[in-house]
């Protein structure tokens, strides 16, 4: 596995490849969900690249930045054995130029929810995937539904823009109790992360209701609300595929989207219907 530290690096690396192309951006502290997405990027092409970037322009001031997981040398390992071919861990400067031409996020999709309680975080995320992207020309590149709007907003910017790049989504990795995979995670206590739960037991309940043909939002919200009683719910969403909120539950075309903050952790977690 090559280590490109620059884009020269990169550029050099990505040379020598013949074959398709497949991406997978990070911010690293890699866990089982990164590793799924890998994995599926290793089965359907040639070549996989990996980056690892703490991308500051999408943390709002007073995020957490400064003290997001970093753990450079187990991150490395994880990519040799899962099979990377190159691993692109850039530093910011050479990243991000002074006075840029700027993306911005969709203004309903990029500021409702997540771009409601993170204004710009969106803008960060378009900025620095378009700029991967572009250094990588993936055939491919590689995203978790557990970032459902991140990822509705990665789709729209390659249908929006034209981009010559095929936006895959991975299914969310859980852990055994239900709790989504998250770099967040390592932040909770034993007594946090118990109540943690709640977030995967509420989206399983809505479900089940939905299974049994309760398709109203109003009584599918009001049941997680109980299940979620113990926890800071920001919100509780459903929303069809391009997150306009929905009365009723659509088959095959509904999200239901939690965020909520447990201690001092903010969470996030959804089903796709
Ligand atoms: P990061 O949070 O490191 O996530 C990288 C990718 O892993 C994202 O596509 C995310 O949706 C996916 N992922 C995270 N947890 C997952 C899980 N439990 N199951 C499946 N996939 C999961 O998302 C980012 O980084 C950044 O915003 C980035 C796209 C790299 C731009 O900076």
């Amino acid at each position: 596995m090559k280590i490109a530290k620059d884009i020269k690096e990169l550029k050099d690396a990505i040379s020598k490849f013949s074959g398709s192309v497949g991406f997978v951006p990070t911010m690293g502290a890699l866990h089982q969900g990164h590793l799924s997405l890998i994995q599926k990027a290793r089965a359907e092409n040639d070549n996989v690249v990996v980056s690892i970037f703490v991308n500051p322009t999408q943390f709002l001031p007073g995020e957490d930045l400064d003290k997001y997981p970093r753990r450079e040398e187990a991150d490395k390992k994880i990519c040799e054995v899962a099979g990377v071919d190159i691993l692109f861990m850039p530093e910011i400067s050479s990243m991000y130029h002074s006075d840029e031409v700027k993306l911005k996020a969709p203004s309903y999709l990029g500021y409702i929810l997540e771009g409601n309680r993170r204004p710009g975080h969106f803008d960060g995320v378009v900025q620095i995937v378009m700029k991967l992207l572009n250094l990588v020309q993936p055939d491919r590149a590689y995203f978790g539904k557990k970032d459902a709007q991140q990822l509705v907003i990665l789709q729209k910017m390659a249908k929006d823009l034209f981009l010559p790049y095929e936006i895959v989504p991975v299914e969310t990795v859980r852990e055994d109790d239900g709790l989504a995979l998250s770099s967040r995670n390592v932040y909770l206590s034993a007594e946090e992360r118990e109540r943690a739960l709640s977030i995967s037991r509420a989206l399983k309940a809505a479900s089940r209701l939905i299974m049994a043909g309760e398709f109203s939002s109003e009584v599918i919200e009001a049941k997680m609300s109980e299940i979620m009683k113990d926890i800071d719910v920001e919100y509780i969403a459903i929303v069809d595929r391009d997150f306009r909120p929905l009365k009723k539950v659509k088959i095959q075309n509904s999200i239901i989207l939690v965020a909520a903050k447990v201690g001092k952790t903010r969470l996030i977690d959804n089903l796709w219907v």
